[in-house]
């Protein structure tokens, strides 16, 4: 018997399809109460109403919510130290705090310890698969694919490329980019559960020369991912102008290079139009929404009922530092609010499918993540419907299931969570003392 052969009692909660906008009664959604689900060898196997027969070790989470673990399409290991850095929007943050903090990641011990407490903070979170920028330095990305790797999780990330418009100590050049790059693909690309993203940070960092090198990667090796910022900021957006005038638009400047396919990671897409929205929707492409970061930077409000009526996906992302909190349940109810601030309103099933079956099929890792279809890696998350006495009274006078998982995603926190399984071995377990 596999020793990570397990069965897990509880609510269990995920999707078939994707919810349409608006719908609170949405048939997407599978809510199976009372069941177990079967792993072994890391896998689903099963899901049953049943308990299963003797020879499954059992753990039973009677009353809980099982959701698929989360998926946070877009954030920056190094900038846990920029958190709530007062006062600028996108260009000056990133001169006064961002840069900074991100050149101590030079040090591969630095980075060994950053990428640790990064990823140990996306488990405690209910976080198990992310796609992720560290540094311009090699050695962040080594580091931080280690660190996934010893923890069994899904990661995408991949150096940064910055060969310009950026402090002594950040900058690299185009050839050494490309040999840093290719070791890194050579070294990580494919290896369990790891995938590498040619990482370009924005427009403005990068010579035309070096974009043409990252679209040159992606186009000789097609299962490599793309992330980057676009149209995030009106004076970013300005600037790109000026530094790009012959591009129809900011998304022009990436599908010029060859950087806009359908394993490429966006994130924002605030400042698009119809062109761009449809660009993406050609190209496969996805925008990585990143509403706590929106808010918090002043970004703007971004327009997901266009992109879906564009036929373009939307995951969601914290964006932590310019996001403030790595939940992905916080980066739900901050969405909700953006939404609310343009007119519209996100279910609470738009929400939850984006973060995890939405994000994996727009990643195109469905046949391994996002949901509890027999043969999915076992990333499984046990969450508490309430951890303290205002989330109870509210989840006993909820009256449907939209309405509970609504509130339930307004209110919870890290506290809810009580086990994060990553392929089956649990990475997490709340302290029975309390959230440390
Ligand atoms: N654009 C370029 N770099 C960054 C970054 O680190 N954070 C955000 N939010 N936007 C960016
Ligand atoms: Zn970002």
């Amino acid at each position: 018997m596999s020793p990570q052969r397990i069965a897990i009692r509880g609510n269990l909660l995920d999707f078939t399809a994707e919810p349409a906008w608006g719908d609170t009664e949405s048939g997407a959604v599978r809510f199976r109460p009372d069941h177990w689900l079967l792993i072994d060898a890391g896998r689903i196997v099963a899901v049953q109403a049943d308990a299963p027969d003797a020879g499954w070790p059992r753990e039973d989470h009677a009353g809980r919510l099982l959701l698929p673990g989360f998926i946070d399409t877009h954030v920056h290991s190094p900038q846990l130290d920029v958190i709530g850095s007062y006062g600028t929007a996108l260009l000056d943050w990133l001169e006064t705090f961002t840069f900074p903090a991100e050149r101590r990641y030079a040090d591969a011990d630095v980075a060994e310890q950053g990428a640790a407490v990064f990823l140990d903070a996306l488990l405690a979170r209910g976080t198990t698969a992310a796609v992720v920028f560290p540094t311009v330095h090699k050695v962040s990305a080594d580091r931080l694919f280690g660190a996934a790797q010893a923890r069994g999780m899904r990661l995408v990330a991949g150096k940064v490329l910055m060969d310009r418009h950026a402090p002594d100590g950040l900058r690299d050049d185009v050839a050494q980019a490309e040999r840093d790059c290719l070791d890194l693909i050579a070294r990580w690309h494919g290896t369990d559960r790891l995938a590498y993203a040619v990482t370009v940070r924005f427009a403005p960092t990068s010579t035309p020369e070096q974009l043409a090198m990252a679209g040159a990667l992606c186009r000789d090796d097609p299962t490599l991912y793309m992330q980057t910022h676009v149209a995030e900021n009106r004076d970013e957006v300005r600037w790109v102008g000026e530094l790009f005038p012959q591009a129809r638009s900011y998304l022009d400047v990436y599908a010029a290079a060859g950087l806009l396919h359908r394993r490429s990671v966006l994130a924002h897409g605030i400042w698009l139009d119809d062109a761009d929205r449809a660009a993406l929707r050609d190209a496969g492409a996805q925008i990585a929404h990143s509403p706590s970061s929106n808010l918090f930077l002043g970004s703007g409000l971004f327009d997901w009922r266009a992109a879906e009526a564009a036929g373009a996906a939307v995951s969601l992302a914290c964006d932590v530092g310019g996001g403030t909190d790595l939940s992905m349940t916080a980066t739900m109810r901050d969405a909700y609010k953006v939404q609310a601030l343009a007119g519209q309103r996100l279910t609470a099933w738009k929400a939850l499918y984006a973060a995890t079956r939405g994000a994996a099929v727009a990643l195109e890792l469905d046949h391994e993540i996002g949901s509890f279809e027999p043969g999915r890696l076992a990333d499984v998350c046990v969450w508490d419907w309430a951890s303290e006495p205002v989330g109870a009274r509210r989840m006993a006078v909820a009256r449907s299931l939209h309405e509970k998982l609504f509130a339930w995603i307004t209110l919870a926190d890290r506290s809810n969570l009580v086990s994060t399984r990553v392929a089956g071995v649990e990475r997490y377990r709340r302290p029975v003392t309390g959230v440390p």
